[in-house]
């Protein structure tokens, strides 16, 4: 015969199950850890690159309400090291521009989230950086503009494509600084640069400047190039600022070709992406 359990035996056993699953996933409440002193700091300097308005989180983590609606799933993630994302293995090598929270970060969060996300008082906050959505290192010298958008599909397997965009000076220059633009962040998983001195790779467009399909892009000049500099764009990435000394030659009808990574989001995007360039002598 089959022994029934009183309700109130059942929600105690369901009290205490749901404690030790507490225990394991969480950390203790700490009320005195707060938003705007210990929160605040964390997630704007290794959360907004991506979770702000343009970009590719998908939403903001800028204020206090932002975070307070999540709290518990912002412990979960940063606990398990999901975000950031951030793949090499933590230890033998530092990695500049490492995005990995400290274990006090990650224990942080936790405890504040457990203690019901106080917000602290704004007095503490730091302020909240100008983040721009225009050319983060302020107007470029020269613009350049893929001449036709690519249309990516609304499903189906991740593609490559690549655009040729020629820069438009009249003498040799040295780029001290790239900004790229993918122009659709929600398809792009990421963005290499490729410098083509021959102009070989724009002989596989169909249509000169729509551009061409392929992941593995041969240039003839067959350098690392331009000038042992790997030029990409990432989610939440800054603009790269090359070292003094460092930068890198573009001569008149240099081809540049961006090879892009699309991940196509289940309804059909444009992507029309641009590169500021920014020159020094
Ligand atoms: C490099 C860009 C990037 C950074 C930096 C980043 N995120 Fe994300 N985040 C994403 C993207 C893209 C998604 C949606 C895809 C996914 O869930 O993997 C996401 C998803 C999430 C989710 C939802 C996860 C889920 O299971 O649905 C949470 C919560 C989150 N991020 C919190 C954070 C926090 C907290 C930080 C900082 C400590 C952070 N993210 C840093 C790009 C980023």
């Amino acid at each position: 015969m089959v022994r029934s359990i009183p309700a109130d035996r059942v929600r105690i056993m369901r009290c205490a199950v749901l404690g030790v699953l507490l225990s394991f996933s969480g950390f203790a409440a700490d009320p005195t850890i707060t938003f705007h002193k210990h929160i605040a700091p964390v997630l704007l300097e290794h959360c907004a690159p991506c979770h702000r308005p343009g970009q590719s989180g998908p939403f903001s983590l800028l204020t206090y309400e932002d975070a307070r609606k999540r709290a518990g799933q912002i412990a979960a993630v940063t606990r398990r090291r999901y975000m950031p994302p951030w793949l090499p293995e933590s230890g033998r090598v530092k990695f500049a521009g490492e995005r990995r929270l400290t274990d006090l970060q990650i224990g942080q969060i936790g405890k504040w989230a457990a203690a019901g996300a106080p917000e602290g008082q704004a007095s503490d906050s730091p302020r909240i950086p100008a983040f721009t959505s225009d050319w983060q290192l302020g107007p470029p010298d020269l613009i350049v503009e893929a001449s036709k958008a690519f249309q990516s599909p609304a499903d189906g397997a991740d593609l490559y494509w690549n655009f040729v965009m020629t820069p438009a000076v009249s003498s040799t220059r040295y780029v001290k600084a790239i900004e790229i633009r993918p122009g659709n962040v929600s398809v792009l998983h990421h963005a290499n640069l490729l410098m083509d001195r021959e102009r070989s790779a724009r002989r596989l467009e169909k249509v000169a400047g729509e551009g061409f399909a392929g992941m593995d892009l041969v240039v003839a000049s067959n350098t690392f190039d331009p000038d042992s500099h790997f030029l990409f764009w990432k989610p939440g990435g800054a603009a790269v600022v090359e070292p003094d000394g460092m930068a890198w030659r573009l001569d008149p009808n240099n081809d540049l070709i961006l090879n892009v990574h699309v991940q196509p989001s289940g309804k059909p995007e444009l992507v029309k992406p641009s590169i500021g360039l920014y020159f020094t002598d």
